[in-house]
């Protein structure tokens, strides 16, 4: 038997609902025949997917990144503004595709603004540098009565975009970046991009660029030396990183949280130490603006030499194994709800998506939907710790000895309903769990399979979807269930 137990007077912090956000680049068919495609059934007069809208609203986002990505880091924001016939096509150098700019700035504004989302804007400081940053965020941003304010107002959008969030720059640290940069070059790059833009508009958040992932050889002391100039400047520094099964091991897989854990407290400490040298009051959060399960093992990496018109790229289909690890990362995110304040699943749709699409036809729901799309729904303001007793442990090669539940939990003061979030990491083992609760259950809703690898797709796309669990009950103030192996679940209690 394994005892969990959650008192509201044990809080972690107050949640930042943009910890649901997600990620949207142009690359693959994230954007064209993605959310984008005139002349589909569904599209409105804007060329808006719908029937993506709608599952974008179910999905529970909050905040999308925009719009890169590599692709950011030679990205000419000015193609893609003004009348669409007289866009340029150009080479992306990222995904060495055509981008034709039929979808650019205003598009994205307008789409953000029907979905229900904020935009999170990416300037381009791979090929570019302050000067476009500011022109961007002037004509964003600025009311009217400049040359660009006056420009995108010319262009059909009266109101400015009033974008509030801008990440400065993508992955510079990564070689594979078209401009990339030493942590030295970059932080005085960011530094002088922040002044610039704070300029324009004080009230911004400003996201500085961490490493690409947990894995780098800078990585820790790319944080330093970014915050050690940029510290007073910025609001977030970012935080990346992606999680496949390597070499077949599935237990390690499972466990992956683990990594992602160690990664958001390894950045916390850099920035408290520079919080330390600097005597600041200011405490630095993060924004873990790209995470996912990205099979990049499957992914040649090398684009080949022919360039192309947009079309599929890391279209990865994910498993019920692969819904269960996003359901442990997106604990984990929650279980540091006092310093994460942003997240973006990446990608949104089609690209590593928990959206996918057929051009001209249909649109579904992946596996991993489901753990977002609950998680986001069911979260209340208050993320509460959790402490568990007499769980079993799994081994696995990556991360050693680690217990097989992983948990989280959330308050609602107004509704009085606590949320439990758990995931059974064990491959082989049930668990049965008991959580004393003074209320009564309202529902058990789980996610496992007894086959692990099942997917949906467009002729059945209903296959793996959370199910109701019955045996669940509270009896004698204990609530009781039992968790499947590799499973994934929302609790939820009355108080
Ligand atoms: O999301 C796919 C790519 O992964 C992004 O373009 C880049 O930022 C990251 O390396």
């Amino acid at each position: 038997m394994t005892r969990l137990v959650v008192d509201p007077a044990f809080v972690v912090g107050a949640l930042d609902r943009r910890l649901f956000g997600s990620f949207v680049e142009h690359m693959g068919r994230c954007v064209y025949t993605g959310i984008y495609e005139p002349g589909h059934p569904s599209a409105d007069a804007d060329g808006f997917r719908q029937d993506v809208l709608e599952l974008v609203r179910e999905l529970g986002v909050t905040a999308v990144r925009y719009p890169g990505g590599n692709f950011v880091s030679n990205y000419r924001w000015e193609d893609g503004v003004g009348p669409k016939e007289h866009r340029p096509r150009r080479l992306d150098l990222a995904w060495r595709a055509i981008e034709s700019n039929q979808f650019g700035t205003d598009e994205f504004v307008a789409w953000a603004r029907k979905a229900g989302v904020q935009p999170i804007w990416a300037v381009n400081l791979g090929t570019r540098g302050i000067r476009d940053a500011v022109n961007l965020l002037e004509y964003c941003n600025l009311p009217a009565g400049t040359a660009l304010s006056d420009r995108r107002i010319a262009n059909g959008s009266p109101e400015p975009h009033d974008i509030r969030i801008w990440c400065l720059g993508n992955e510079m640290d990564g070689p594979w970046q078209i401009g990339h940069k030493t942590a030295e070059e970059y932080a005085r790059l960011a530094e002088e991009t922040a002044n610039a833009l704070r300029r324009v508009d004080p009230g911004l958040e400003l996201v500085a660029c961490g490493s690409s992932n947990a894995g780098m050889p800078t990585f820790g002391e790319w944080e330093r030396v970014v915050l050690e100039r940029g510290y007073d400047l910025v609001d977030h520094i970012s935080l990346h990183a992606y999680y496949e099964p390597k070499d077949g091991d599935q237990t390690s897989f499972l466990g992956c949280a683990e990594e992602m854990d160690r990664m958001i407290s390894s950045v916390i400490a850099t920035a408290d130490h520079v919080k330390a040298l600097k005597r600041s009051d200011k405490e630095l959060t993060l924004s873990f603006d790209e995470w996912n399960v990205w099979r990049q093992q499957e992914f040649p990496g090398e684009l080949g030499l022919d360039i192309r018109e947009v079309g599929p790229l890391i279209e990865d289909t994910y498993t019920v194994d692969d819904a269960v690890v996003v359901g442990s990362l997106l604990i984990t995110l929650l279980r540091h709800a006092d310093r994460v304040k942003i997240a973006c699943l990446a990608q949104l749709v089609n690209v590593i998506g928990p959206i996918r699409t057929e051009p001209g036809g249909r649109a579904w729901r992946q596996t991993i939907f489901y753990p977002f799309a609950l998680t986001a729904q069911y979260a209340g303001p208050t993320v509460l710790q959790t402490a568990i007793a007499g769980g079993p442990d799994i081994e696995t090669a990556a991360f050693g000895r680690i217990p097989a539940l992983w948990s989280t939990a959330t308050y609602d003061e107004t509704t009085g309903e606590t949320a439990i979030f758990v995931v059974n990491r064990s491959e082989t083992d049930k668990i049965d769990l008991e959580v004393p609760v003074s209320g009564q259950l309202v529902r058990h809703l789980a996610l496992y399979d007894e086959d692990r690898t099942a997917v949906n797709t467009a002729d059945d796309p209903d296959r793996v979807q959370p199910r109701a669990v019955d045996t669940t009950a509270v009896v004698d103030g204990v609530c009781r269930a039992t968790l499947p192996p590799a499973s994934w679940h929302v609790i939820r209690l009355s108080s």
